[in-house]
């Protein structure tokens, strides 16, 4: 056999060399969510430009719209398209439609426009009707599909996953505890741990330190969820010593596939984020708090060697941050509007740099946070300033049809039911309701109609119900 000359050799050492970095380089771009769910967005044009300028290294599509990837074309944004989750039965019942699906929203594109990544479906385990489960088993049918009419196509450079949210766990901490759900664990997860692990894609995790603080501000240090902590928690299973929460979380689910036997499944984070305002009942949602939880962010997951997690040191971790814009059509509690970090008109919430050249000392100082404390006392839920009159007849009928006896005290003769107004009756109906329902999940919302306030709109012996804190 002939010895290779050293030439070749060191060609190609150096070729991988090469590979090796521009690798690490790609796999630490940030990523943005481009979601679209307003009616006061710029267009697709416009947004695609305003990503650019951004220089993101990624957007990650709710779909696969057919202007959106077209005007991608060209541009060197890495792209991660979405199949719905109505569409999944279908993709996994025959290739025939597995391969349309394909050849209609990436071939038609690809690789002019830079598809990396489909995701099949969005936090389908999230969700657990009659025919949510039936998702759930056509899943890795669908994916497998998916991957296969790529393969028909000699693509490879195209990853299949599907994005989970944290609930997909049955418990989360510490860490080295965590397994998945039981209800999953049996019959969803081993094969998607399966297909992502032969097919070499990524674990993608919908991840938010934001909730599991708002949810407990006691027993979690705010420090730990925006990456400012230095305290150090150690894992007692594991002996790991972590210094914020979102590695907590991700080891978690590093943790649980490790125990199917799967430690090598690459994570990425396909959502995360901070919310830059909410509600008055919502702590912590605020601008400081949204810039600093990003800032660090992007510092840590650009860091180059990749930092990974204590349990997966070094391994770098695709992320995409939630999200491009504001979006005012989001149902919810008023954090749902305001994961963005630009408001609708293009403009920044707050100076960010997707790239992570910039040093956390070299932006401004924040404006300080207005909301790390629990909001304590009364809060009521009236209509909102500006709202449309023409919509609010239907949401009071709807706000009356809620709970028990919601609006019994707006009949005729009753103590509120002057003054005779939809405005005052409709905001006795919103607080009525919200103050009924609230600790079942329901929001002071009605479509912008309706606004949290701390000043009692009670009038002339009519006691409007309100939300005690
Ligand atoms: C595949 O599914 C599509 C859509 O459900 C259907 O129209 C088609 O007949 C199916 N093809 C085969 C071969 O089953
Ligand atoms: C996961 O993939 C690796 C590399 O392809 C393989 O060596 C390993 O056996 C796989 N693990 C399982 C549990 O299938
Ligand atoms: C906070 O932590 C304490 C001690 O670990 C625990 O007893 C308590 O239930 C926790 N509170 C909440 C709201 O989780
Ligand atoms: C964008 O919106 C913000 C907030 O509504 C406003 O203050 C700002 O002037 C607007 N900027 C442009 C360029 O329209
Ligand atoms: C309404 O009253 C019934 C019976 O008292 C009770 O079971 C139910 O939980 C109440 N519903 C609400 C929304 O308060």
């Amino acid at each position: 056999m002939d010895n290779p000359s050293s030439k070749p050799l060191l060609l190609c050492l150096i070729l991988s060399c090469l590979l090796v970095g521009s690798w690490a380089e790609s796999s630490s771009k940030i990523g943005i969510n481009y979601g679209r769910v307003g009616n006061n967005l710029p267009s697709p044009y416009q947004s695609i430009q305003i990503i650019k300028s951004m220089k993101a290294g990624r957007v990650k599509l709710y779909d696969a719209d057919p202007e959106i990837l077209k005007l991608l074309g060209g541009t060197k944004l890495e792209v991660s398209v979405m199949i719905p989750n109505d569409e999944i039965i279908n993709i996994a019942a025959n290739q025939t439609s597995a391969a349309q699906w394909v050849h209609d929203n990436v071939l038609l594109f690809y690789p002019d426009t830079m598809i990396r990544f489909i995701l099949v479906g969005n936090e389908v385990l999230s969700y657990s009707s009659d025919y949510d489960k039936e998702i759930w088993h056509n899943l890795v049918p669908a994916m497998r599909r998916i991957k296969a009419a790529l393969r028909a196509q000699g693509i490879k450079n195209i990853k299949v996953s599907t994005p989970l949210a944290m609930d997909v766990l049955q418990s989360t901490f510490p860490p080295s505890s965590a397994t998945f759900r039981s209800d999953i664990s049996e019959n969803v997860m081993p094969p998607l741990l399966h297909f992502l692990n032969s097919s070499k894609s990524y674990f993608f995790l919908d991840v938010y330190t934001y909730f599991p603080w708002s949810a407990n501000p006691k027993n979690i240090s705010l420090d730990m969820a925006l990456f400012e902590g230095n305290v150090k928690h150690t894992d007692p299973g594991s002996g790991l010593v972590y210094t914020n929460l979102l590695d907590q979380m991700l080891d978690s689910v590093n943790f649980a596939m490790e125990k199917f036997g799967y430690p090598d499944i690459r994570l990425a984070i396909s959502e995360t984020g901070w919310p830059n305002s909410g509600d008055l009942d919502q702590i912590g949602a605020n601008v400081h708090n949204a810039a600093t939880y990003n800032r660090n962010l992007i510092k840590r997951m650009t860091a180059n060697p990749p930092l990974g997690t204590p349990a997966r040191p070094g391994v770098a971790i695709p992320t995409f941050i939630f999200s491009l814009y504001n979006e005012n059509q989001k149902a919810g509690p008023g954090t749902e509007r305001h994961w963005g970090l630009l408001r609708p008109n293009g403009t920044s919430i707050y100076d960010i740099d997707l790239t992570g050249d910039r040093q956390l000392s070299d932006y401004d100082p924040l404006p300080p946070p207005v909301n790390n404390e629990p909001y304590r006392g009364e809060l009521w839920c009236v209509v909102a300033e500006g709202a449309n009159l023409m919509e609010l007849p239907s949401a009071l009928n709807f706000a009356c049809s809620q709970g028990n006896e919601t609006c019994a005290a707006l009949t005729p003769g009753r103590e509120c039911y002057q003054p005779v107004s939809v405005i005052s009756h409709a905001s006795y109906a919103f607080s009525s309701y919200w103050a009924q329902l609230r600790s079942q999940g329901a929001s002071c919302y009605f479509n912008g109609l309706a606004v949290q306030t701390t000043n009692n709109p009670g009038v002339r012996g009519c006691v409007f119900p309100s939300v005690t804190l």
